[in-house]
């Protein structure tokens, strides 16, 4: 099996810039939202889709990693919020770039999209089947939230990618644990517009197409399913917590991160977050963060990272990397 390497990171964002007191008029304020969930701000689409976002993101990743569009052998996008029900958001991105060589589809985990997106990606070029895969994580919850509830405050909009690329370097993703229990599935979803509930006028006026989200719930099974997801992977590779260099999770809240550095005993310094910029971008978090650090020169050969992320479904699950 061939090993698999980030060759190249990229991310874009919205430019402009919403910023806590926005929330005022809803009865929300900058000190609850900085304390409970550690943002600051957030990027807001006025008019850019999610394949907008996603196709700069994704050039931005070819062209840090050397390569151009006809080196892709495939596209694969993480998404909730895909331009429209069909096809695809990689199919667009895919015309966007002009990557006509490349296969696209999408994934759908929601807030675990990034992470369950890269693991697929790892797979066909492990096998052989492809040499350069393109991943992307992007989402526009704007476009899915209703701004008169308080929960319009968690996210925003952004998308992140990354080439993966085959090395015989000793280097490259070393697994994935990934679950899944759907009998989460209440506790975070969009009521209407499936096969289930399709759109009617009525679907409308109860504001059915927007997301919901029982934030208990939320917390609650984040803090447990994540720390024993870390613990089974370090436990499968004999490592120990303290041979983690850098934390690259999913960025649901602050609270949340720090209860579970907590519960792994990974002191919070190694926990890398953006949720005070960007916030909750969904698909984007992971691919948005580590472009971030990448481009900060931060990880240096050898360091190992730990990949972390929990979202609607439920969905969950780790990664561990060597830089
Ligand atoms: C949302 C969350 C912070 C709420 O905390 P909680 O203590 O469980 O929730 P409660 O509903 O009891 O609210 C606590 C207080 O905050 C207030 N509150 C809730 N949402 C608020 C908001 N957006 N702005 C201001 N105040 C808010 C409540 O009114 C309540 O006030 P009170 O004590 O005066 O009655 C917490 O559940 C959480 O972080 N959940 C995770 C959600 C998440 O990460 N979602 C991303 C999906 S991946």
């Amino acid at each position: 099996m061939r090993n698999v390497y980030i060759k190249g990171t990229g991310s874009y964002a919205p430019e402009n810039v919403v910023k806590n007191d926005f929330f005022d008029k809803i009865g929300s304020s900058d000190e609850w939202i900085y304390k409970h969930l550690g943002i600051k701000e957030r990027r807001i689409s006025t008019g850019e889709t999610t394949s907008d976002l996603g196709y700069r993101a994704g050039l931005n990743a070819i062209e840090n990693a050397g390569l151009t569009v006809d080196d892709i052998d495939l596209i694969i996008v993480a998404t909730a919020t895909p331009d429209r029900q069909a096809p695809s958001c990689a199919c667009f991105i895919q015309e966007k770039l002009g990557a006509f060589k490349s296969v696209a589809f999408d994934v759908a985990a929601v807030c675990s999209g990034a992470l369950f997106t890269i693991s697929v990606g790892v797979q066909y070029i492990r096998s052989g089947m492809y040499n350069n895969v393109l991943v992307i994580g992007a989402d526009t919850f704007s476009t899915i939230t209703d701004w008169e509830r308080r929960d319009s405050v968690f996210f925003g909009d952004g998308a992140g990618a990354m080439v993966l690329s085959h090395t015989t370097e000793d280097k490259g993703f070393i697994d994935f644990i990934l679950h899944a229990d759907g009998r989460g599935k209440e506790h975070f979803n969009i009521p209407a517009g499936g096969s289930e509930m399709p759109t009617t006028q009525k679907t409308i006026d109860n504001r059915g197409h927007y997301f919901q989200m029982n934030g208990k719930e939320v917390y609650k099974t984040a803090i447990e399913v994540v720390p024993s997801c870390i613990n089974e992977i370090l436990l499968k590779h004999q490592m120990s917590i303290g041979e983690i260099d850098f934390m690259l999770p999913h960025q649901p809240s602050i609270l949340i991160l720090k209860e579970i550095a907590l519960r792994v005993g990974l002191p919070f310094e190694k926990v890398k977050t953006n949720m005070d910029r960007y916030a909750n971008t969904s698909g984007g978090t992971i691919p948005i963060l580590l472009d971030e650090v990448h481009r900060n020169n931060e990880f240096k050969t050898g360091d190992i990272l730990l990949f972390a992320a929990v979202g609607a479904g439920w969905t969950w699950g780790t990664a561990l990397y060597k830089w």
